[in-house]
Order: structure tokens, then sequence, then C-alpha cells
């Protein structure tokens, strides 16, 4: 193997670059995610860069350990590193506010909350949400909703509700949730009856609805902040077991291998914008107790330089399981076998750990929690560890 390579971008949101192995200019690569010397993820360097399928991306920001990250970016199966690819994240308080050079989420919300042209709320021009309706109709039923519920998030102008009202379909009731206190008054003006209602606030938090069977929402999750998660399992709890939750995202790449995220400039409007992976959407959505079933590519139509805009989006059910996604999950056990870890790494971290002991600032603290289970199970394994291999 040649390997050949460069992280560029190591933050919260996105570990990106690109890697070849030179010997197989027509093969693609797997790099390997380190984190604290656990593997936590195999990506697939098969992005298009520069023509070539090279670049891979990965978003660590669900599997941050709050305080030090130390990641390494590794040639699958190797121990070789791509070259600049190893970087320590700091995970506290303050990443946010750093990344978003303010408070995140007040910015993150404050792009959404005025009164603006209806141009500036889909891709520079009115749209209709006919290829939405389309998609989605490949899942729902529509000939059941005249009995049913409909919950949506950032109805923008309508454009959703509007395709549906065009296309003849009747519901039991729909209710539309918006941050934006100005909107919520011109949709009322303009689609409100006795079925059909508005409600000013905000669907990281806010329940409105119960037992909904039908729940849309398009270009408004990947502007959630940090993630999706919290206002899926919000809107969850709204929704009726076996309903369909049918929601769009940006797709930048046609595999669906980008995943990033970002604050755009005040002067393009502020918004946050996360990229999600078609590996990471699956993992959210399933971890908030949904079952995919289906993505697929949609497009609204053109953008301002007459672009295609291309979104991709998920039809799944509402599998009423437990919630088991965080908003910041774990990731799932280690798959680095203890025989595979560096012995030095390991008499290293035991030293630390007896000299954090004996330190004066911490040794009251470390006099409380010395005999908690956590600590006593980490001493003892790091002993069998160290057993008959030179130890410290
Ligand atoms: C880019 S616009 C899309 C509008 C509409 N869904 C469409 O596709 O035409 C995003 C919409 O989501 C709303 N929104 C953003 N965050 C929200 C939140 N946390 N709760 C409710 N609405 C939100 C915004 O106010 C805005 O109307």
């Amino acid at each position: 193997m040649r390997p050949d390579g460069n992280v560029d971008r190591f933050n919260i949101f996105s570990i990106h670059g690109w890697a070849a192995d030179r010997d197989r200019p027509q093969g693609t690569v797997d790099v390997e995610i380190i984190q604290n010397e656990r593997l936590v993820a195999t990506v697939p360097a098969r992005g298009v860069r520069g023509g070539v399928m090279e670049a891979f991306w990965f978003n660590p920001f669900e599997c941050l350990a709050y305080g030090e990250n130390r990641f390494e970016v590794r040639f699958a199966g190797t121990r070789t590193l791509v070259p600049h690819g190893r970087a320590t994240l700091y995970y506290d308080v303050h990443s946010g506010p750093r990344f978003a050079t303010e408070d995140p989420m007040a910015r993150s919300k404050a792009r959404w909350r005025g009164s603006e042209a209806e141009t500036s709320l889909t891709w520079g021009s009115v749209m209709t949400g006919d290829s939405f309706i389309d998609a989605v109709a490949e899942h729902v039923d529509f000939a059941r909703l005249p009995g049913q519920k409909i919950l949506e998030v950032g109805p923008g102008y309508g454009r959703l509700l509007a395709t549906l009202l065009a296309r003849g379909h009747a519901y039991r009731s729909y209710t539309g949730l918006e941050l934006s206190e100005d909107r919520v008054r011109q949709l009322g003006e303009k689609y409100g009856d006795a079925r059909t209602r508005f409600v000013w606030g905000d669907a990281t938090s806010d329940q409105v609805e119960t037992d909904c069977d039908l729940f849309v929402c398009s270009a408004t999750f990947e502007h959630l902040y940090p993630n999706l998660v919290a206002t899926l399992q919000n809107v969850q709890r709204q929704l009726a077991i076996g309903a369909w939750a049918c929601v769009d995202f940006v797709q930048l790449d046609p595999e669906m291998l980008v995943s990033e995220a970002w604050f755009e400039t005040k002067d393009s409007g502020g918004a946050f914008v996360r990229v999600y992976a078609r590996a990471e959407l699956e993992r959210l959505f399933t971890g908030c107790g949904f079952e995919i079933a289906g993505i697929a590519s949609v497009s609204p139509g053109r953008g301002p330089g007459g672009e295609i805009i291309n979104r991709i989006l998920v039809c799944a059910r509402n599998a009423g399981a437990p919630v088991a996604v965080t908003p910041s999950p774990r990731p799932a056990a280690p798959r680095v076998a203890f025989a595979e870890v560096d012995v030095a790494d390991v008499s290293r971290l035991w030293r630390g750990l007896r000299q954090l002991r004996d330190a004066a600032p911490f040794k009251p603290v470390m006099d409380r929690i010395s005999d908690r289970p956590a600590y006593v199970a980490l001493k003892r394994r790091l002993s069998t560890l160290l057993r008959g291999r030179g130890g410290f």
C-alpha cells in the first residue's frame, strides 16, 4: 500500500479530508476514526474530490465526550495515520459559542423568527410542494387522510399544505407549528379554518398535538442546532404508533456521504445548516424510535443560478420504541479489543491516575471518588491490562 491523503478540517461538526492508495489508483480506501483510543467509525473515502473519488467526511458531534477528545484518522486496517490526521477537540460549554461566534442556539433561531419575503424561505423563488407530496405518496395512503391528523413543523408560507389542498386531499385536522409569529398570522388568514390551524411556537420543545397520523416537514430540520434529535423526539411524542414522518434534508452528493455543518454569514441570513450523511440519518431516525421505509431524492425546482436543488426525503414510521438517542448519543461499544490497546498508553494513564490521586489540589476529590465502583473497576481493568506486560 502507498497511502496518500490529508485531513483538511477538524472541528466539532466535521472531520474531512481525502485518502487514497497510490498502488491502487482505481481502488478506494476506508479510513478509521479513532477517538480517545477507541474506534468510533469506519468511513469510506469515496466522495468526489478534484474529479476523483477520494474524499471522506465524519461528523464527530454526536460522539464527543465532555473535555478532551483526541482524534486520529487512520487508513483502515493499519496503524498508519492519514497526514495531519491527529487533533484534539475540546468539547465544553464554550465549544458551541466558539463555533457560532455567539450563542449558537439563539443564533440558529433568530434567523427564522422574523417576517420576510417568501422567496427567502425557499431557494430564492416561491415554489410548490408538489415534488415533496408526490414522493410522500409513494409510502403514505392519502385515501385514508380524511380521517387523519397532520402535523407540520415550519410551514413557512404554506407550500406543502397548498399542494395537499390543490390536489383535493381532505384531512381531519392540520396543525402547522411555526417559529415566526408573523408567518403564523399570515398563514392563519390564508388557510385557517375549523380543521386547519397554525401555532406560534418552537418545535424543539413545544407540544401542540397528540396522536397525529402524518408528520411533514421540508427545508427545516437541517436548521436545527446542534442536530435534529431533540425535535424528532418531541415530534414523536405527538404521533400515533405507526404514524408517518416525512422529512427532507439537504443533499449535496448523490451517495450522501457528505456530513458537515456551518453557520451562514450574517449577510447571507446567518442560518445554521447541517448536512447529514445517509448513514447518520439512518442512525438518528432509528435511534429516535422510527423505522425508515424509504430515502429518496426529490427536487422542488431550481435555485437562483438555475442549478437544480437536490433534497433527500426520509419517510419513516413511528415504531414507538423507547427513545435511544440522547442529544449527544455515545457511540456503540468500542470495537477495539483490549488486546489491541497500546500498553504504553495504558501505563501513561495509570501513572496519570496515580499522580492525580496524590496531587494536592485534586486529593480531596480523588479521596471522594476512589472507592466509587467505576473508579475501582477502571483501576482493576488497567492493572489487568498491564499484568505481565512490563507495566509501570
Ligand atoms: C427554510 S424555511 C422552509 C419553509 C417551508 N417548510 C417550505 O419548505 O416551504 C424553514 C421554516 O421553518 C421554521 N422553523 C425553523 N425552526 C423552527 C422551529 N424550531 N420550530 C418551528 N418552526 C421552525 C422557520 O420559521 C421557517 O418558516
